[in-house]
């Protein structure tokens, strides 16, 4: 029998990123006052045994102690999280690869793991008393954002680039969400989003510039390790744009240390972004970012400026990980073919993320018994 969930949440505080000062968690935040960088939730230490999972909702919500969540009647859910690890067994032996793992958050409610995040972030601001939200993004968040105010009964406006997909634009009307398309990429999309939220009084979703879609993401890290019997991987290739899944996985980890509930040596985590659109790499090998970056097929990675860039490469040094690209030619041919071999309709991100892994295998960068976990972050829409 399941146990029912109630309110555990062992939230403290949110602390700044960089200086580490601390804003109290009672109150609608943004991004701190003190650095202007990211606000990160903080719990309290607290004795919690792996058992306390025991019989919990198959959900992301069953980590419900490291949360920040404080009363569940204020949940917003359509059933995210414990998505299934799989194995490729036809692309896993023609690459030699013998410990390969693909943990596919296509299956998410509205297609990606933006559910998580969304889930968690509209879930916290109505608990804050905010009832509209804006986002802007570069589909699947705000394919997100408008399922699940819809399901909470407030009110989304979506803003995205003109040339993204028209998927995405027909699925956030679906829902009734207010659309709102702009040239450009998706930076151009985050300098209305603060506008409109501030002139609406909204609840801003945008990327890193609010505390909890990272809590939301960060259940992937979670999840991986309890799925796995808490024996983490070697390596962890995740498609970067915004970094919040790099940066919350990595959180996760942290914590789960501090739990006990896992030990030893964390995953390298490699992050990987498209040609056109890598300014993480750049940073990354000491290049000035480019000012002419394009819209890849992979949009979720065209992100030309991540607010939370630092802890991407916090996290990359940490765990001693590094930061490919591949071509436009390498995501479409990948795509197609795990479509082909592994029956899977992957997003371009998770196709990119199999190109890099390839590339590993080939270039013999990596043994054959290392434990790889990718990321297929969303359902093929291209
Ligand atoms: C399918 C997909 N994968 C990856 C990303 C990048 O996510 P993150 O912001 O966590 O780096 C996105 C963002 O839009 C996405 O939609």
């Amino acid at each position: 029998m399941e146990t029912q969930l109630k309110s555990q949440s062992k939230l403290d505080s949110l602390v700044c990123s960089q200086c580490k000062s601390s804003y109290s968690a009672a109150q609608v935040s943004t991004y701190s006052l003190c650095c202007h960088k990211p606000l990160i939730p903080t719990y309290h230490k607290a004795d919690l045994p792996k058992s306390i999972l025991l019989g919990r909702e198959q959900s992301m919500w069953r980590y419900a102690e490291m949360l920040p969540l404080l009363d569940y009647n204020n949940r917003v859910t359509l059933g995210e999280g414990m998505t299934p690890i799989l194995k490729w067994p036809v692309l896993s032996d023609r690459f030699g690869l013998t410990n390969l793992l693909i943990k596919d958050e296509g299956v998410n409610p509205t297609g990606s793991f933006k559910a998580r995040g969304i889930a968690m972030a509209v879930s916290k601001a109505i608990e804050l008393g905010m009832d509209s939200f804006v986002i802007p993004t570069a589909g699947n968040a705000g394919v997100a954002l408008s399922a699940y105010a819809a399901a909470s009964g407030r009110k989304a406006t979506v803003i995205m680039p003109r040339k993204t997909p028209d998927y995405f634009k027909e699925q956030c009307e679906h829902y009734g969400a207010e659309l709102i398309l702009v040239e450009g990429l998706i930076d151009s999309c985050g300098k209305l989003a603060a506008q409109m939220a501030e002139n609406r009084g909204s609840f801003n979703l945008s990327t890193m510039k609010e505390p909890y879609r990272l809590e939301g993401k960060k259940t992937m890290g979670y999840e991986l390790a309890e799925q796995l019997d808490w024996q983490v991987p070697d390596m962890i290739l995740y498609p970067t744009g915004g970094g919040t899944g790099l940066i919350g996985i990595w959180k996760a980890f942290k914590e789960m240390i501090t739990l006990g509930w896992i030990n030893g040596k964390l995953p390298k985590m490699i992050a990987v972004q498209s040609a056109l659109c890598s300014p993480i790499m750049d940073r990354f090998t000491g290049r000035q970012p480019n000012a002419a970056y394009q819209m890849s097929i992979a949009n979720g990675l065209s992100v030309p400026s991540a607010f939370g860039e630092d802890m991407i490469m916090q996290v990359l040094r940490e765990s001693e990980g590094s930061v490919m690209t591949v071509t436009e030619q390498e995501i479409f041919s990948s795509m197609n073919e795990i479509g082909e071999h592994e029956s899977m309709l992957i997003s371009a991100e998770g196709a990119a993320v199999w190109a890099a892994t390839k590339r590993l295998a080939e270039s013999k960068q990596v043994d054959k018994n290392t434990k790889i976990l990718i990321l297929n972050t969303g359902s093929r829409c291209v």
